[in-house]
């Protein structure tokens, strides 16, 4: 049982706690941060408090700079104003590995339902909750549960989340939440051929041929995630999400209107600021490796706030562990010169996974484990 202050008053002056023991009780009651939040506790348990000094950096998000925002529209239209686009996509990954991107072509009403349909999952009976809650992910493909990387990471998130393996072999509808069944098919459906859009347009900013990443099978899977962050009674001592970089090619990413995520730009921690009906696209570990860090994948977090809940659906365009498909990825070919040689060894999505896994949100790059 956790108790509204599980240890806290010790947290500073007895370092050494039981911290397995205490993760342990914490993660069979299945019932999430939520359950802490709804049982009504005013501090905070000491497995969620981070390190102070890690966490002292400024936190206000405030700096001069802004996430580029890239309009689509006209993607289709013309050479001249595909070549404009494809331009701002090539400035945006370079020098940010971060966008938002509007009139993308998916229709504000279903995103409103998507956010809507992960508040109905995180929000609904806990019993029936529970029977999702599992760290299984070699053979789920439909979990839910607190940080992927709970026992592995040096202190935990202010955050559950809902886990979809959606493509290339989606689960059977029955096994998807009653209450967000439909919307979860019918975004991944859309967020794919957005996707596809992308992959297009980044194709071309690296000088490639418009389906090269597409023909490496880079959309070819798709991990869903729908983040419920709860409203944290002590959110200077914790984070909603550490500092990470993403383990796919592409995040396809849609927040609601609280705010609280931030990219890491020129060694500053920047807003991404909620824009309606907008959509955040970055590039993960996956695509750096391809692109020989002609593309950077860029960490990022998202701070625990005392307004929520906040909710977030991410999209990963990779495969994950269950995939029988065992392609392997290396820097692209073309990219290579005499000037340029490959950094990185060819890999396995799930040999990335594997390690990225093992070692947590722990503020290094899993990247490094496979450099040449
Ligand atoms: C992620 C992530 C950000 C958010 O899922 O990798 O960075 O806003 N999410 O929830
Ligand atoms: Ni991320």
């Amino acid at each position: 049982m956790i108790t509204a202050d599980a240890g806290y008053s010790n947290a500073h002056c007895a370092p050494k706690y039981d911290r397995k023991s205490e993760l342990k009780a914490f993660d069979d009651t299945k019932a999430g941060v939520k359950g802490l939040v709804d049982a009504g506790i005013t501090k905070i348990p000491r497995i969620f408090i981070h390190d102070q000094l890690k966490l002292s950096n400024s936190r206000s998000g405030d700096s001069e700079f802004i996430i580029p925002i890239l309009d689509l529209d006209g993607v289709n239209k013309d050479a001249i104003s595909r070549a404009k686009i494809v331009k701002q996509v090539q400035n945006a990954c370079q020098n940010w590995g971060f966008f938002q991107i509007v009139n993308h072509g998916i229709p504000v009403s279903m995103l409103d339902e998507m956010i809507d349909g992960v508040i109905g999952f995180h929000e609904q009976d806990t019993e029936v909750k529970k029977k999702f809650y599992t760290r299984d992910y070699q053979k789920r493909k439909v979990l839910y549960n607190t940080n992927f990387d709970f026992y592995a990471a040096p202190a935990a998130n202010w955050r559950d989340t809902l886990s979809c393996v959606m493509a290339p072999n989606p689960p059977d509808p029955e096994e998807l939440p009653e209450v967000c069944r439909d919307i979860i098919v019918d975004y991944a459906k859309k967020t794919t051929e957005l996707a596809l859009t992308l992959f297009e347009l980044i194709s071309e900013a690296l000088g490639l041929n418009a389906n090269r990443l597409k023909d490496m099978d880079c959309a070819e899977g798709l991990f869903l995630l729908g983040h419920y962050y709860p409203t944290c009674p002590e959110p200077e001592l914790t984070m909603g999400t550490d500092s990470h970089a993403d383990s796919s090619f592409l995040t396809v990413l849609l927040q609601d209107r609280l705010g609280g995520l931030q990219v890491l730009h020129e060694n500053e921690w920047v807003n991404v600021t909620p824009i309606y009906g907008a959509l955040v696209v970055n590039l993960g570990d996956m695509m750096q490796l391809i692109s020989n860090d002609k593309f950077k994948s860029v960490n990022h977090r998202v701070l625990a706030k005392d307004v929520g809940p906040r909710v977030s659906v991410a999209c990963f365009f990779r495969s994950h562990f269950q995939s029988e498909k065992a392609r392997r990825y290396g820097p692209i070919n073309e990219l290579l010169s005499e000037e340029n040689p490959p950094i990185y060894k060819e890999i396995t999505v799930k040999e990335y996974l594997s390690h990225s896994y093992s070692i947590g949100l722990d503020g290094t790059s899993p990247l490094d484990h496979f450099k040449l």
